[in-house]
């Protein structure tokens, strides 16, 4: 870290959900009027970049500065979380965001989500909708997550499963 001020500083960031390593040690900075793109394909991090900005992710390591505040933060790894509730609410009550819609049942798995139509609506037999299930998001290429839950999609991924069920 150097000793200039910036209106929000990250620095050497690293999060993984379990065994998938998302950001492997992001640093930026931005000042103030700064207009910022962040550019990667779907799943690559971006919204977990924004969303450890905020604390709604916290990084199992690295640093985040708002105006040269550093959020602080207590333990280590995945045991790691804010160490002080105020400044975090203080910090979100000036921070903005604008959430990725999506309509998906939030209690049900992708491959839940799809079933879930052709069986109530349509009678389709349990068996042949999650063979069904399992073809579309394979197609849209999400064979790895057919056991996860929207929470722990991507925003791109939620739509890709959208779009299965649509299928
Ligand atoms: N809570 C979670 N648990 C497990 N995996 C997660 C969780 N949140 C995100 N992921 C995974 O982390 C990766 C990065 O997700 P992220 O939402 O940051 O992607 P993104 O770059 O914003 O993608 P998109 O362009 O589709 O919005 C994805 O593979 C996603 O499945
Ligand atoms: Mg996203």
């Amino acid at each position: 870290m150097n000793s200039e001020s910036h209106a929000l500083t990250i620095d050497n960031l690293h999060k993984r959900f379990g065994d998938l390593e998302v950001l492997k040690g992001t640093s930026m900075h931005a000042d103030k009027g700064d207009v910022i793109s962040i550019l990667g394909s779907s799943g690559s991090g971006k919204s977990t970049l924004l969303r450890c900005i905020n604390l709604l992710e916290i990084p199992q390591q690295g640093d985040v500065y708002i105006n040269d505040e550093l959020i602080k933060m207590k333990g280590v790894g995945d045991k790691r979380k804010a160490a002080d509730k105020r400044q975090i609410e203080r910090i979100r009550s000036r921070l903005g965001m604008v959430f990725q819609g999506f309509n998906l049942w939030t209690h049900m798995t992708a491959r839940q989500n799809i079933m879930e139509g052709p069986i109530q609506v349509l009678n389709v037999k349990k068996a042949e909708a999650e063979e069904r299930a399992m073809t579309y998001l394979d197609k849209v290429g999400l064979s790895d997550k057919f056991e996860c839950y929207p929470s722990q999609l991507s925003g791109g991924q939620m739509q890709r499963v959208a779009i299965a069920r649509s299928g």
